[in-house]
C-alpha cells in the first residue's frame, strides 16, 4: 500500500514532550512535515515540568533525522496571537496543514469544593478552549483544499468520571463535544475529525503529578484504577500508532469517533 502520508503537513501542539513529541516523530518517520507548537516554558499551574525550548530545538534536528522538515513555534494555546503566528509561519513555510493534533493539555488535582476558580480557568482554557482556538486558525487551510483529518487528545477522563480531577474530566468531556460537532460541520469538506481516550501515558505529565502528589509515577498511574491488561500505563509509542492510522487515508471513512486506549480500564 502506498504511503499516502509522505510529503503531508501535521500541526501538533504541546509537542516538546510527551504523546505530542513521540506522535510528531511517528509522523516524521513516515515523511510528514512538522509543525510543532509548544508552550516551552513553566506555568506556576498545573507546577510540574513542561515543554521546553531545549527539547523542541532536538526534535526539530530529530525530524530532520529522518528527511523531513520541522518548524517550531513557542507559544501557548490560549493565545491566538500565538497561534496566529505559528499558522502563518508554517503556511509560509509548507503551503497548507493537513494534519492537526490537538494535543497540548494540563492536569493537576483538587476538590470540587475546594478548587480554585482560577485553576478551573487555566484547565478550561488550555485543554478545551485552546483546542478550539487552534483548530478555528487551521480549518480554513483545510476547507479550501477539501482534505483534513483533525484528532483530539482526550483522555479516558473524557468518557468517565475521575476523582479529584473534575475540571480535568469536564475540559476532557468537553473535547468530545467538539469532536462529534465539528465531524457534523466539517464531513462536507471531507475533514474528519476524531478523539483518543488514553488511559495512563508513562510521560513528564506523569511524572510531575507524581511529584507534586508525592507518589510514585506507578501510584499516579494506578490511581485511575483498573487497566485490565497488566500494565500500569501505555507508553507514548502506543499513542502515535494510533493517531498514525486516525491521521491515514486506512481511516478514510472514520469521523465523528471516540478512540479508546485504555488497557482495557472502561471495560470494569
Ligand atoms: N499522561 C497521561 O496519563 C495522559 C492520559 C490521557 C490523556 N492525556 C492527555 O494527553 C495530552 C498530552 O499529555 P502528555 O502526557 O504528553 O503531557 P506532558 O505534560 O508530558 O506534555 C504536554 C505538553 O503540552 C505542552 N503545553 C502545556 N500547556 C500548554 C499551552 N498552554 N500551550 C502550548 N503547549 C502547552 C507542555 O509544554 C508539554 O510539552 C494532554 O492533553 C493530556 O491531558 C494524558
Amino acid at each position: 500500500m502506498t504511503n499516502d502520508l509522505k510529503n503531508k503537513v501535521a500541526f501538533i501542539t504541546g509537542a516538546a514532550h510527551g504523546q505530542g513529541r513521540a506522535v510528531a516523530l511517528a509522523l516524521a518517520g513516515e515523511g510528514v512535515h512538522i509543525v510543532a507548537f509548544d508552550i516551552a516554558k513553566p506555568l506556576s499551574y498545573p507546577g510540574y515540568t513542561l515543554g521546553s525550548e531545549t527539547e523542541l530545538d532536538s526534535l526539530r534536528r530529530e525530524c530532520e533525522a529522518r528527511n523531513v522538515r520541522c518548524l517550531t513555534a513557542q507559544g501557548d494555546v490560549r493565545r491566538d496571537e500565538d497561534i496566529r503566528r505559528a499558522v502563518e509561519a508554517a503556511t509560509a513555510e509548507f503551503g497548507t496543514i493537513d494534519i492537526l493534533f490537538n494535543n497540548a493539555g494540563i492536569c493537576a488535582y483538587g476538590l470540587v469544593h475546594e478548587l480554585p476558580e482560577e485553576e478551573w480557568d487555566a484547565m478550561l482554557d488550555i485543554n478545551l478552549k485552546g483546542a478550539w482556538l487552534v483548530a478555528r486558525r487551521i480549518i480554513p487551510l483545510m476547507m479550501a483544499q477539501q482534505s483534513g483529518v483533525i484528532i483530539n487528545n482526550s483522555s479516558i477522563a473524557g468518557l468517565r468520571g475521575m476523582n479529584r480531577l473534575s475540571h480535568y474530566a469536564a475540559s476532557k468531556w468537553g473535547l468530545v463535544g467538539l469532536t462529534k460537532s465539528w465531524a457534523i460541520e466539517l464531513a462536507p469538506y471531507n475533514i474528519r475529525v476524531n478523539s483518543i481516550h488514553p488511559t495512563g501515558v508513562n510521560t513528564p505529565m506523569n511524572d510531575g503529578l507524581a511529584a507534586l502528589e508525592g507518589a510514585t509515577p506507578q501510584e499516579i498511574a494506578e490511581r485511575s484504577a483498573g487497566n485490565l491488561l497488566p500494565v500500569p500505563w501505555v507508553e507514548p509509542e502506543d499513542v502515535s500508532a494510533m493517531v498514525l492510522f486516525l491521521a491515514s487515508d486506512k481511516a478514510r471513512y472514520v469521523t465523528g469517533s471516540q478512540f479508546v486506549l485504555d488497557a482495557g480500564l472502561l471495560t470494569r
